[in-house]
């Protein structure tokens, strides 16, 4: 144990790794959906919200993986689901999935955006797991979505220090980009913690065999 962590310490990447498989043995049940924190896209522009997931239970054969989204708050109304497939008039014909079969990312496109789509956005997965029948989980966090004026009515007023310059699309890709450095943060402290844990631990195992043999 000893020697696993210092390896884990010189070879950050695989503690990562070690660390969300280690998450596997402390809680067989773990899982977790990873989306932007906000995104902002113009009216009349299109955005994705893009997610990731992790769970540690082994998949059925042929398992189908199943997204919905929900809007406004955690227990809010379904405005799609991948399986039957549903969309909710409000949203006709302007969601989409994509997800590459066997992925655990991808993204939900609403296109042609209009002001009534500033709202929150949960997104929720389910998968077939081979022992234990479906499981379904949602993201605690979800997106807020901010829909934005045309960039052409946003010359007025002194806002020309805006990181936003040219167009919808370069507007719809930056939004959520700055939530990547964000969301690295996180993991790297928990590893940290994880392994400052590891140390204390480790610590009180060799405290007590060293009074025991006294
Ligand atoms: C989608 O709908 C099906 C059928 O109602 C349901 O079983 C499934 O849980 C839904 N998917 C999600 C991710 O909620
Ligand atoms: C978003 O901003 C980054 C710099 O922060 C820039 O390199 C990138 O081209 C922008 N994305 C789009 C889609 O314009
Ligand atoms: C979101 O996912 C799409 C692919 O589905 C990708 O092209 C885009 O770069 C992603 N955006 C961010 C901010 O990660």
């Amino acid at each position: 144990m000893g020697l696993s962590l210092l390896l884990c310490l010189l070879l950050l990447p695989t503690c990562l790794q070690a660390d969300s498989s280690e998450e596997c043995n402390l809680n067989p049940d773990y899982r977790q959906i990873d989306q932007p924190k906000h995104l902002s896209a113009p009216i009349g522009g299109s955005v994705h919200i893009n997610f990731s997931f992790y769970y540690c239970w082994e998949l059925a054969k042929n398992s189908r993986v199943s997204v919905a989204l929900r809007r406004t708050q955690f227990h809010g109304e379904f405005i799609y689901n991948s399986t039957w497939p549903f969309i909710h008039k409000d949203y006709k014909n302007r969601i989409s999935l994509n997800l590459p079969k066997g992925q655990k990312s991808g993204s939900l496109k609403i296109s042609n955006l209009r002001k009534e789509d500033e709202n929150m956005y949960f997104c929720r997965v389910q998968v077939e797991t081979r022992e234990d029948g479906k499981k379904v989980w949602q993201a605690r966090q979800g997106t807020k979505l901010t829909i934005t004026h045309a960039a052409m009515t946003t010359t007025e007023g002194p806002t020309s220090t805006a990181p936003t310059t040219t167009g919808p699309s370069a507007l719809e890709g930056n939004g959520s980009s700055a939530s990547s450095p964000l969301s690295v943060g996180p993991v790297v402290v928990a590893a940290l913690a994880g392994a400052l844990i590891k140390i204390a631990i480790l610590g009180l195992i060799l405290y007590l065999r060293w009074k025991r043999s006294k």
